[in-house]
This record gives C-alpha cells, sequence and structure tokens, in this order.
C-alpha cells in the first residue's frame, strides 16, 4: 500500500491514507461507536488479508474500509465513517478509494440498512439476505460423525470452500485454523474461532444440509453455555435449527454484488454458514 494514492477531502481537514496497523486502536473505537462486537484481534485479522484506507482527522480515525481480495473476487468490508461525519460524502470517497483497489475483481460486500443506498448508487445488487444469530448455546446432538480435524487439513478444506463460494481462501482458513478449531465431517467442515462477544462458528461448508446441522450441532456442543455467533445465508434454511440450540435471530444483513452476475455454477458443496460478514 506504500504507493497508494492519497485523496484530501475537498472542504475538510480530512486525509485519506493506506490502512496499517497503527489506525487499529482508532478503528476499534470506531466500530465499537457504532456497536459492532469486533476486538482488536478481529480487526488484525481482517486487516491481515486486505488492503484498505483510513479517512483521519489529524491523527484521528474518521472513516474506515477494507478491501479483501481472494482470488478474483473482492469482499468490501469494515466501512464506517465517525457518527459526527456522516452525510458529507466521506462514505462515498472511502468506497470509491476500496472500489479503487478492487479493480478487475467482482466485488462483493454485506450492507447494514444504512450502508445500502451508497451501495446501489455504486451499482451493487442484492442477492439475498444473512441472518445474524446468537446467544449462550444449549449444546447440540450430532446426528452425523464429527470429528476434530487438523490446521494441516487447509488444503482439503480450501478446495471445499472454493467449490462453495468462489473465493480462494486457503490464507485465511489458515489463519482460522491455526488459532481455532477445525470439525471434520464426512462431507464438509467448520471452523469454530473466538470472535467478538465470544465466539462464531463459520465458515460451515458442506455437500448438503444434514452434514450442515451436524457440523452446526457439534459445534454448539462445544460451546454449550457459552456465547456463540453463526451467520446464515437465508436461503441456507437453518434459522429454526440455530434458534432450537439457543442462538436467537439478532439482525440482519443484504448480500450485494457488483457488477450482477448469474446463477452461481451449482458445485458440490454449499456455504451454510459465513467466516463473517466482512470475510464472506
Ligand atoms: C454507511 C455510511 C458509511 C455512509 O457514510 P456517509 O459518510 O454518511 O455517506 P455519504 O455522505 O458519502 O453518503 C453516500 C450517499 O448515500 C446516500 N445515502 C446515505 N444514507 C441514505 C439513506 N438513508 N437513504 C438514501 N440515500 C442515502 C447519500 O445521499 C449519498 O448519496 P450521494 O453521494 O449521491 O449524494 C455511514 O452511515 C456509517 O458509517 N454507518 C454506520 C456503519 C455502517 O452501517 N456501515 C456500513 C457497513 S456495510
Amino acid at each position: 500500500m506504500s504507493d497508494s494514492p492519497t485523496f484530501t477531502a475537498p472542504g475538510q481537514n480530512l486525509v485519506i491514507r493506506p490502512f496499517t496497523t497503527a489506525h487499529l486502536p482508532g478503528a476499534l473505537l470506531l466500530s465499537q461507536q457504532v456497536g459492532w462486537p469486533h476486538r482488536l484481534e478481529d480487526w488484525a485479522l481482517n486487516l491481515a488479508l486486505s488492503q484498505g484506507v483510513v479517512a483521519l482527522d489529524g491523527a484521528r480515525v474518521a472513516g474506515t474500509t477494507l478491501c479483501t481480495r481472494f482470488g478474483d473476487v473482492a469482499l468490501l468490508n469494515m466501512i464506517i465513517v465517525d457518527g459526527a461525519m456522516r452525510g458529507r460524502g466521506l462514505g462515498r470517497m472511502l468506497m470509491a478509494a476500496a472500489m479503487e483497489l478492487a479493480a478487475g475483481c467482482e466485488m462483493r460486500l454485506i450492507a447494514t440498512p444504512e450502508g445500502q443506498p451508497l451501495y446501489e448508487k455504486l451499482g451493487f445488487h442484492p442477492t439475498g439476505q444473512i441472518l445474524q444469530h446468537q446467544g449462550i448455546s444449549q449444546g447440540g446432538a450430532p446426528a452425523l460423525p464429527v470429528r476434530e480435524g487438523r490446521a494441516q487439513d487447509v488444503t482439503e478444506l480450501a478446495r471445499m470452500d472454493l467449490a462453495a463460494t468462489g473465493l480462494e481462501r486457503s490464507d485465511m482458513i489458515a489463519r482460522i485454523a491455526g488459532t481455532g478449531t477445525v470439525l471434520r465431517a464426512d462431507h464438509g467442515f467448520a471452523l469454530l474461532r473466538a470472535f467478538g462477544r465470544g465466539h462464531v462458528l463459520g465458515p460451515v461448508v458442506a455437500c448438503d444440509t444434514a452434514t450442515a446441522r451436524a457440523l452446526i450441532d457439534a459445534g454448539a456442543r462445544r460451546m454449550a453455555g457459552r456465547f456463540l455467533r453463526i451467520d446464515l445465508p437465508e436461503g441456507a434454511g437453518l434459522s429454526d435449527h440455530v434458534t432450537r440450540l439457543g442462538l436467537a435471530h439478532a439482525g440482519s444483513g443484504t448480500a450485494m454484488i457488483r457488477p450482477p452476475c448469474g446463477p452461481a455454477a451449482g458445485g458440490d458443496f454449499t456455504t451454510f454458514a459465513l467466516a463473517s460478514q466482512a470475510l464472506g
């Protein structure tokens, strides 16, 4: 990012700079301001996998955005403008910088209701809802065998994940598997890691719904009595199931894509839960 362009926002004492680890504490304050649960470690993982920009008001971080490229697809995420500075064009400027970083890629994001009007103006189209579920896990009883995987399984996990998502995410999977837990079934896998207020279960990638349920049940059992979050594509149809495990519906986001494209290729694997709203 050292050769990234620097912009000065017209009419404001703001400059846009490449996002570095030095900006993480300021970025954390912004995400706390909007009520997002990220810890410094969660921001650090996202930044390690991404390029991005910050808007600086002096030394203070007043806006953030990241562009996470996974092969030919870029995920735009962590787009936040300080509450006192909204409505002045800063969000649009940050998105323009992120889209420049994503040049040549298909772009995807998960929009909050606040962000969606801006993204629609920038040519993003909705593709479905993402349902955030969370709560104290009541445990689960997998109906199929689930075993603990190993960090060395990354190549195989990344192959299944690529088939489900179109994202080349071996680096992300290796990082999460290195600190979290890998759950394996005969026809799928799930990752469990510390995130936000507790843990997050995702991605959950499987050939069929029965395997996905078993992986989720195994994650819920492991987390019984503790705070667990899971982000489900609405079309995967597991919202009622996770609610029964103690994970209540806590909000929704809109998955968006640019440019619009046809139906997914329909491979052997499906994503039943996201790694996170930022990382897809
Ligand atoms: C979303 C967010 C980043 C937008 O930042 P901002 O600096 O206020 O955005 P801008 O001033 O650049 O406005 C962008 C455009 O969206 C439009 N817009 C914003 N809110 C709108 C709304 N509720 N309805 C219609 N249009 C809206 C603006 O009119 C503007 O259009 P224009 O550029 O054609 O004039 C900011 O509201 C925010 O940080 N929200 C909290 C965190 C969040 O939800 N982030 C999105 C994560 S996906």
